[in-house]
């Protein structure tokens, strides 16, 4: 079998890397119209960062695992297509601000068909709205000549950024959804084979493709949805003396609940739970159904609230003013363990503390400064805004410091050191809940935490 995967993203990449690993007899190709991100992927620095990922891509490159700008044979040559494009947030016309945009989605379709000559497997590993295989189909069908035949499957991908591999390799479950004809069922049990080279059987869902789209939208509202849920009531716990840590403990031991998804934070970020969120919405509202848009819309909307909370809660403790105070901002990542800084609640809170005249010192393990630069709309030689190469840096001469990724290195800094190089009163704010806020006050800073 030979596939192609179309988007050499932090799906496509990661995704297909397992792939690879786990099925040596099938040879996995990767384009994207990106040039410099597959010579990225070529490179010995790769365009993403995960954990494990280096080396597994390294092991299997130029055996199974390939990655190419030459779309156009690799689709040609390719029995199974996977199209792993972004689908962000529409910006334009109709739904902007809400819908997604399948205009990469949609290129992608009419790339296949215009240069497909044999049969093909078409998956959409994209997240898209439901229905979207329609419009695939119709479109593969449609602009088809040479005869060419396809299939689209839905089979959409749940890793989580940071723990991509791990995810990979023992997922909670595969998803694919497929027509139910004769031909439709040969071209899921021909997907399902390929999982279980590695992935147990009973872990390998099949359902019907509206099932299967529906279902990735639905993981990622209900999962965003816990956030917000423990984040509102992060507001209580500081309105009344209740700590959210101990408050989502308690309830996590509800075996109905769950302990998972209940940390309280400066709110998520990623590129995902939002963007989904809104399709989400935009999607009930086609629907005719405003009452379920509503319900959805109010947890991206308790997240903004979280994110601007927390600048308030860090003016309101600096007597109202951070007008030209140095000020740390440790962790830029939407989480830890990655390089992405999409949707990233770090870029809301710069920001806003931006507006506020504040003069940051931001440090990150793996962003890189050109990157910090461009999100908050700086040049480098901004004296608004400075990167640092470590965390001391970034803190000395600081009023204040604000923890907003949960890198495991911030756990095991030197709070003494820090609270030493900064003026007094010395602020702490951890947006994380990664630190224990009594020992840093024993050490004499201000600390507080997210509901604490
Ligand atoms: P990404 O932006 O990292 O990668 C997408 C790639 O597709 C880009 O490199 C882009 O150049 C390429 N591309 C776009 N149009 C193309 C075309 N016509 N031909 C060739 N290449 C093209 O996006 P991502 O984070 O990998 O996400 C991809 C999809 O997977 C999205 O729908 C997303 O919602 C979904 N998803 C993402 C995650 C995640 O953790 N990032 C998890 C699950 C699902
Ligand atoms: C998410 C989904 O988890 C994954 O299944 C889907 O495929 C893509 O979207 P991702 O966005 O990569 O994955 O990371 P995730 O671990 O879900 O974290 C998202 C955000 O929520 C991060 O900013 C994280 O810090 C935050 N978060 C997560 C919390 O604030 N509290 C939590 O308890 C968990």
């Amino acid at each position: 079998m030979k596939i192609c995967c179309i988007g050499a993203g932090y799906v496509g990449g990661p995704t297909m890397a397992m792939i690879a690993s786990k099925c040596p007899e099938v040879t996995v190709t990767v384009v994207d119209i990106n040039a410099e991100r597959i010579a990225g992927w070529n490179s010995g620095t790769l365009p993403i960062f995960e954990p494990g990922l280096e080396e597994m891509v390294a092991l299997q490159r130029g055996k199974n695992l390939f990655f190419s700008t030459d779309v156009n044979d690799t689709i040609r040559d390719s029995d199974v297509i996977f199209i792993s494009v972004n689908t962000p947030t529409k910006t334009y016309g109709v739904g902007a601000g809400r819908a997604a945009d399948l205009r990469f989605v949609e290129s992608c379709a009419r790339q296949i068909a215009e240069v497909s000559d044999s049969d093909k497997i078409v998956v959409e590993k994209s997240t898209i709205p439901v229905r979207t295989a329609q419009s695939i189909k119709r479109i593969l069908d449609a602009s088809s000549h040479n005869g060419a035949k396809f299939q689209v499957l839905s089979n959409p991908e749940f890793l989580a950024e940071g723990t991509a591999m791990e995810d990979l390799e023992a997922p909670d479950r595969v998803l694919i959804g497929g027509e139910t004809t004769e031909e439709g069922l040969a071209a899921v049990g021909k997907l399902v084979d390929l999982y279980a080279h590695w992935v147990p059987r009973e872990r390998i869902l099949t359902t019907n493709l509206w099932s299967s789209e529906l279902s990735k939208l639905t993981a990622n509202a209900f999962l965003a949805q816990r956030i917000s849920s423990i984040n509102s009531i992060s507001a209580l716990c500081e309105a009344t003396g209740a700590d959210v840590d101990e408050v989502a403990h308690a309830i996590g031991q509800d075996s109905r609940i769950g302990p998972k998804f209940l940390k309280s934070s400066v709110g998520f970020g990623g590129s995902c739970f939002q963007k989904d969120i809104l399709n989400l919405v935009y999607l009930c509202e086609h629907f005719g159904l405003p009452e379920v848009a509503n319900y959805w819309q109010q947890v991206v909307e308790m997240n903004d609230y979280q994110k601007r909370r927390f600048t308030q809660r860090m003016l309101d403790a600096m007597f109202n003013t951070v007008s030209h105070k140095r000020i740390a901002i440790l962790g830029y990542a939407f989480k830890k363990d990655t390089n992405d800084t999409r949707e990233s609640a770090a870029i809301y809170v710069c920001r806003d503390l931006l507006e506020e005249q504040a003069h940051l010192a931001i440090y990150d393990l793996k962003v890189p400064a050109s990157e910090i630069y461009e999100t908050l709309g700086v040049f480098e030689d901004d004296d608004r805004v400075e990167v640092c190469d470590n965390a001391y840096s970034a803190a000395d001469g600081a009023h204040a410091v604000a923890i907003l990724t949960e890198w495991d290195a911030f756990k095991n800094l030197d709070y003494t050191r820090i609270y030493n190089s900064m003026p007094k009163p010395a602020f702490l704010f951890d947006g994380r809940n990664l630190l224990d806020i009594p020992a840093l006050q024993e050490i004499g800073f201000e600390a507080s935490g997210i509901g604490k």
